[in-house]
């Protein structure tokens, strides 16, 4: 059942090239370029006069949410707020039939996402769900929606479903941005090309950097504490990298925007220290770089997902995963993977259940 797999966790990384295409398959039509979403076409005249997009999801999905944050306000020019569900739903938020809600949830049963989108029914606010689960009670709530076709996630940690969101959420940006007209041909071409390529370039980084990383892991599997940062687009990638880290290996980890961590963490780095880095080439490069240095010169060990041929960082950093080189919008999609693995390998390495981590349920469907 593992498919010859040590774990479900490492067989559902390795599933990622075919569950991103499967989430892109029937909606991306890169040679035509057009992409199909019924669920948004249903929802079309709520979405183009919206006032705001309400993301509201937990854990690993929220961290999907707040990357579509980024991107959809980048390229609709449509103002999102991102909402952890659990808040959201006990603070009287001001919600009009003006609101289009985007929940996110691979389960479609997360307790806290319900009740919160129940609320905001009442209140007017059109649902749409981007759920995994195929019937579940958030995808029957929902107005309207779009399936993650990741296939069932066995391991508890969020993996494969994490990557399908991302994938059909920038469909749903692109789609948005194409019919509001906030973005140019070309950039929508050029995006769709690049997202088309992503489940090649997954296979790829899985290929070829998986052995390194595997080293990687070894190497710093010791560590007390880790600290993920990142930029822009990648921001939220370091909030992912940090949480896999926690959840599979039990090693303190947190992640912050690269230029925060003079507000405080800076003060948690030396020798001891591993930071992460989540530093793929895009327009924030230089200042990253900057980041990076202030870390070296402190003495702590910087691990960088970098960029092919990214030979400046690769010169500074101890350890790197290298992915290939797309537009800065798509790159988290593939700057994920190796922090996934590195996770995988370091709670393998520490002799823990991967698949089942203490504590933690599949679907947390009480609050
Ligand atoms: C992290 C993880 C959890 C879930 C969260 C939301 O690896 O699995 O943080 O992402 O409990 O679950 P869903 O997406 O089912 O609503």
């Amino acid at each position: 059942e593992k498919g010859g797999y040590d774990h479900f966790m490492l067989k559902e990384i390795f599933e990622q090239p075919q569950t991103i295409f499967d989430s892109l398959r029937g909606r991306l039509d890169a040679e035509q370029q057009h992409i199909t979403l019924s669920g948004v076409d249903k929802i079309k005249d709520k979405l183009m006069e919206a006032n705001r997009i309400i993301i509201v999801a937990c854990g690993t999905s929220w961290h999907a949410g707040l990357l579509a944050e980024y991107v959809i306000e980048e390229l609709c020019r449509i103002n999102v707020e991102v909402e952890y569900a659990s808040e959201f739903r006990y603070r009287n938020p001001i919600i009009t039939d003006k609101d289009v809600i985007i929940a996110i949830s691979q389960s479609g049963e997360t307790a806290d996402t319900l009740v919160a989108l129940e609320n905001a029914k009442k209140q007017g606010a059109t649902i749409f769900g981007l759920v995994n689960v195929v019937g579940s009670s958030i995808a029957r709530l929902s107005d309207a929606g779009a399936y993650t076709h990741a296939g069932p996630e066995i391991g508890v940690a969020s993996t494969k479903a994490f990557t399908a969101q991302l994938a059909v959420l920038y469909l749903i940006a692109l789609k948005v941005a194409r019919d509001k007209q906030t973005i140019d041909q070309t950039l929508f071409n050029k995006l769709l090309a690049d997202l088309a390529k992503v489940p090649q370039f997954v296979h790829d980084i899985l290929e070829e950097q998986d052995a390194a990383i595997k080293a990687v892991a070894l190497k710093y599997a010791d560590a007390r504490d880790f600290l993920y940062l990142g930029r822009g687009f990648n921001f939220p990638i370091a909030l992912e990298g940090a949480l896999k880290l926690k959840e599979i290996s039990y090693i303190h980890a947190e992640g912050y925007p690269a230029a925060e961590m003079k507000h405080g963490p800076i003060a948690l780095v030396d020798e001891n220290l591993p930071v992460v880095f989540v530093a793929t080439k895009d327009s924030y490069h230089e200042k990253i770089v900057s980041n990076i240095q202030e870390i070296k010169a402190r003495k702590g060990k910087v691990i960088a997902v970098i960029s092919q041929g990214d030979n400046i960082v690769a010169g500074l950093a101890d350890d790197v995963m290298v992915v290939p080189q797309v537009h800065e919008v798509i790159a988290p999609l593939l700057s994920v993977v190796p922090l996934q693995l590195l996770s995988y390998y370091i709670g393998v390495h520490r002799g823990l259940d991967v698949d089942k981590p203490r504590n933690l349920a599949k679907s947390v469907t009480v609050e």
